[in-house]
């Protein structure tokens, strides 16, 4: 017998910009191209899946999977304020409609990081105005593609842009954004360039949490399936003296979101590692631990600790729509995640609300900010060929799933 329901969604995702390719329209792809850029690498191809969507569709389908979270493109589907292109709606109707020929559960984002140049022009999520431009793109892609839709998410990780500008006060990058910005601003003849990832986090907090309400009727009006949001949650640990400072950041970072997120179909529950705070303020991984490539701590108990946090607070459903580890011992990332799911599990034996367990990522991707140096695949990606190889943990994880589903 598997202590998961048989129903329970076994997934793996990525998100439009990290694996399409050639996002030309997007925001982040100037902030990539300029000189003195902030990006490792510039995201390029990315892994083609804007053409190669059915055969990892497929390859994740014949790993054992049985749900895919992937994200539709704002900056391809609104291309110019108020205009839209048939042509991209058309094209993740098929992605869609693909996944459920292959009866894979398709999950959508609308919106994953990433937004139309002129949008960014405008001052992004730092401008009001930013509410009523993502209910319009909201409403207009729903309205393509809801009949199709058993699981939206309106905005990946609405939180983390105030979780970044908190811990950017620590100080050193944000000249180096406020550098970017101007250029980029220069670079495409606006007055102003803000972004998701790299704009204000204090000033976008409010604009986000309405933007997801409004977005959230707006898109249930044309399906019959599920709406949430997703949050970046972090396991908040205080040290001796930082108790403080803990709960503070946990009720501007986790609280505030997880409360406006009460009365959703979900929650999406999104955790890779703790954080933890002493006295004077965060406190690096002891010099014992463990690290992933992204230099936080190896510690997949995270999860539970989260998925607790989030049942108290939101008192939604909860999916996990994305847990994993960058690391190149493919090894670890076995191990990381069969520690997590551990924690579902004791989740769901306390009968935690859990609907499913999405993976990041299905494939090698672009990793924001650090480029191609991070890996979170569960499959390798070769950049000159696009060649796909699974890693021992795709087989791994999807004859748990294919387990599960059978039991
Ligand atoms: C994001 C992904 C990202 C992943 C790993 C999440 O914050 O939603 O886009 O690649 O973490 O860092």
């Amino acid at each position: 017998m598997s202590d998961f329901p048989r129903d329970f969604l076994w997934g793996t995702a990525t998100a439009a910009h990290q694996v399409e390719g050639n996002n030309r329209g997007s925001d982040l792809w100037v902030m990539e191209h300029l000189s003195e850029g902030l990006f490792a690498d510039p995201s390029a191809d990315a892994c083609d899946h804007y053409h190669r969507y059915p055969y990892d569709i497929a390859l994740l389908k014949g790993l054992g999977f049985n749900c895919y979270r992937f994200s539709i493109e704002w900056a391809r589907i609104e291309p110019e304020a108020g205009s839209f292109s048939y042509a991209a709606l058309d094209h993740y109707r098929r992605m869609i409609a693909e996944c459920h020929a292959q009866a894979i559960t398709p999950m959508v984002t609308f919106h994953h990081f990433t937004a139309p140049l002129w949008f960014a022009g405008e001052g992004g999520w730092e401008n009001a105005r930013s509410v009523d431009w993502f209910a319009r793109y909201s409403e207009r892609a729903a309205k393509a593609l809801g009949d199709l839709i058993p699981f939206a998410c309106t905005i990946n990780e609405a939180n983390i842009p105030l979780m970044m500008t908190l811990m950017r006060r620590a100080g050193k990058r944000s000249d180096a954004i406020a550098r970017s910005h101007r250029a980029a601003a220069q670079k495409i003849g606006a007055e102003r360039f803000s972004t998701f990832l790299t704009g204000d986090g204090q000033e976008a907090t409010p604009h986000l949490i309405r933007a997801h309400r409004k977005a959230y009727d707006l898109i249930k009006a044309y399906m019959t399936g599920k709406v949430g949001m997703t949050l970046s949650l972090n396991d908040f640990q205080a040290d001796a003296g930082g108790e403080e400072l803990c709960e503070t950041a946990r009720s501007q970072i986790n609280t505030q979101f997880l409360e406006a997120a009460r009365g959703d179909d979900f929650v999406g529950v999104q955790t890779y590692t703790r954080v933890r705070f002493g006295s004077t303020g965060l406190l690096p991984p002891a010099a014992d631990a463990e690290r992933t490539q992204m230099g936080y701590e190896f510690y997949p108990d995270a999860l539970e600790a989260t998925l607790r946090e989030a049942a108290r607070t939101a008192g939604t459903r909860l999916i996990v729509t994305e847990n994993g580890i960058g690391c190149d011992d493919d090894r670890r990332r076995i191990a990381y995640t069969e520690r997590a799911l551990e924690g579902v599990r004791r989740c769901l034996a306390d009968g935690l609300a859990i609907d499913g367990y999405i993976h990041w990522s299905l494939l090698d991707n672009f990793e924001w900010l650090e480029g191609y140096r991070p890996t979170f695949g569960l499959v390798a990606v070769d950049r000159r060929t696009q060649a796909r190889t699974p890693k021992p943990s795709a087989y791994w994880l999807g004859a748990r799933a294919r387990q599960a589903q059978s039991a």
